[in-house]
């Protein structure tokens, strides 16, 4: 299992100090809108790879007018305990992240934190997840990839950045040919994994949603899929780069890759009828719900992973369905929950041993 056992950091966004233990399995934290709460998720979020909860920049974490923030905090893995410091620093006007365990920088050792620890999370945007941008539904989709899949960020990095890298040869007067059909053999290679990644997570997810749904008795029937014009199930290496070299024109001239993964979206369909952006707002709650508790299952029975779960705003609008959800996911597994309100009552439900910790007072 994979726990905070505490934290305590400086400079970071509007904290000048904060420090504090989580010894229960629950943890709520709450306060008035502006005392900090998602701060404290984002900073707990941060241990190695990627960017936490928020996906920001380092420059927007340290706190205003200050040089550097500094994080530190224990967790236990397996019932081994690591102290993990993250930290900024500027070298040559350049800011940098910097992460020790147990007080080296091996990479060893962050590489394991980075196997063993893993997030999910739900911020109130995902609570009209399905009715916002594809940019948010496949950012949501490989977050979830991420979270069982430590490499992950690299290839969509990789990926982000090789189409650039074509966008710019082609917009040279001359280009060296050889070169281009590289770029664009890399481009279809690591397009065909995005796709295949996000394909066997959506299929993943059906299947243990369908589960789920069998267990419970639940109104709908969720069918999630990938929604893109080019992608099919036949595409191959050959395929992909005769596509991309037939848009050259086209990409060069508008400055984008008309075609890839970077344009899909990801579709849910409702008892095979709807589109899932039909539901109402209480109900795409209970979907992206249901798809945590769905990849909690699969993180734990089929990764031997324990993830770390931090619900921002969780409380509001919850019906008594959405609250049974919740409570199924903090009953039926061993981990660490962060939850976040304004108010304390919010949580009144909560039935198991929880923690409050009260943030307006800090
Ligand atoms: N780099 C920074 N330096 C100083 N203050 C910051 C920085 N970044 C964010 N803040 C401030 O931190 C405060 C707390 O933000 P946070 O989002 O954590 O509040 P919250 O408790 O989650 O509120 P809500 O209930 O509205 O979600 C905000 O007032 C924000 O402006
Ligand atoms: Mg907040």
């Amino acid at each position: 299992m994979a726990k905070i056992k505490n934290i305590n950091f400086n400079n970071f966004r509007n904290f000048k100090k904060f420090k504090t233990s989580f010894d229960n399995k629950l943890n709520i934290l709450f306060g008035d809108n502006g005392s900090g709460k998602t701060n404290i998720l984002e900073a707990i979020s941060l241990v190695a790879k990627g960017r936490g909860i928020r996906n920001s920049i380092l420059s927007n974490l340290i706190k205003n007018n200050e040089e550097n923030f500094y994080i530190k905090k224990n967790l236990e893995i397996k019932k081994n305990f690591f102290d993990v410091e993250i930290f900024t620093e500027k070298k040559n006007e350049k800011l940098r992240k910097v992460i020790k365990v147990n007080n080296n920088l091996k990479k060893d050792s962050i590489d394991y934190l980075n196997q063993s620890v893993s997030f999910l999370t739900f911020t109130p945007e995902m609570e009209r997840l399905f009715q916002s941008s594809p940019v948010s539904r496949r950012n949501f989709i490989d977050r979830l990839i991420f979270s069982g899949r430590n490499n992950y960020n690299k290839l969509i990095n990789r990926y982000k950045k090789i189409l650039v890298e074509r966008i710019t040869i082609l917009q040279k007067d001359n280009y060296d040919i050889y070169w281009l059909n590289q770029i664009e053999k890399d481009i279809s290679i690591t397009g065909l994994e995005i796709y295949k990644l996000r394909n066997d997570q959506l299929k993943l997810l059906n299947r243990n949603i369908k589960k789920l749904n069998n267990a419970k008795n639940f109104v709908f029937n969720i069918d999630l899929y990938i929604k893109d014009n080019f992608y099919y199930s036949e595409l191959n290496v050959d395929k992909y780069i005769n596509c991309l070299v037939d848009s050259r024109y086209y990409d060069k001239i508008n400055g984008v890759t008309k075609l890839g993964p970077h344009r899909s979206d990801i579709k849910a369909k409702i008892n095979s009828e709807f589109d899932a952006s039909l539901l109402s707002t209480g109900q795409q709650k209970t979907l992206v719900l249901l798809i945590l508790l769905s990849q909690c299952f699969f993180l734990i029975n089929d990764k031997n992973l324990t993830p770390i779960l931090l619900f921002d705003e969780i409380a509001s609008h919850l019906d008594s369905f959405n609250r049974q959800l919740l409570l199924d996911l903090i009953n039926g597994f061993d981990i660490q929950f962060f939850l976040t309100g304004t108010d304390k009552d919010l949580f009144s439900f909560v039935s198991t041993n929880a923690e409050f910790y009260n943030i307006s007072n800090i």
